[in-house]
């Protein structure tokens, strides 16, 4: 039988302003995020990109030399900011969805997007990548550690997307499904 890669928790005649997309690192939420916008014409907003450059420093440098607790702070601010504004796709940290506060407003300001990936495809598609401060080290161990503290975090979302055998492409179409504007 085939799996089904596109659940839908909350069927909902409410309009959506936004598409949110949160998920583990390695999940596709920047590929898939730059498709999206450019289907429907909306800027992407990338988090972590924002936070970014308005530090003056990448986010390995901010985890680095300010701590993560920091970050989180910025994070929070960064998405409420964010979403104050309409007809966007914003691409979320993975960590993001951490905090009640953020998980609630994100409900209400967007359609939310969980997309997931197993371990091995999660770990083909960060390795060799240096910007992520939560992996360094043993990859697979960090990333088995991580999807395991977090089993539950992206259970919240309207929609999941499971992208281990999709395509960046073949996932859109089961985004816009279910986007109602
Ligand atoms: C994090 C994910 C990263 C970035 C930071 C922390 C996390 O974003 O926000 O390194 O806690 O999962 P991506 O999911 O875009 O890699």
């Amino acid at each position: 039988m085939l799996k089904e890669v596109c659940i839908l928790h909350q069927e909902s005649e409410i309009q959506h302003s936004n598409i949110i997309l949160v998920g583990m690192m390695g999940t596709g939420k920047t590929t898939v995020g730059t498709l999206l916008a450019e289907q429907l014409s909306y800027p992407l907003v990338d988090m972590d990109t924002i936070i970014a450059e308005r530090e003056g420093i990448s986010v390995q440098e901010i985890f680095r030399t300010k701590g993560e607790a920091y970050f989180r702070d910025l994070e929070s601010r960064v998405l409420e900011e964010m979403l104050q504004s309409t007809g966007q796709v914003i691409s979320t940290g993975g960590g993001c969805v951490l905090r009640e506060l953020n998980r609630a407003i994100m409900l209400d300001k967007g359609l939310v997007v969980a997309l997931t990936a197993d371990v091995d495809h999660i770990v083909g598609r960060v390795a060799g990548d240096n910007n992520r401060p939560l992996l360094a080290g043993d990859t697979r161990e960090r990333v088995q550690t991580i999807m395991e503290e977090r089993k539950d975090a992206y259970h919240f979302a309207h929609v999941t997307v499971d992208t281990s055998l999709l395509t960046p492409e073949e996932v859109v179409p089961c985004v816009l499904a279910r986007y109602r504007v």
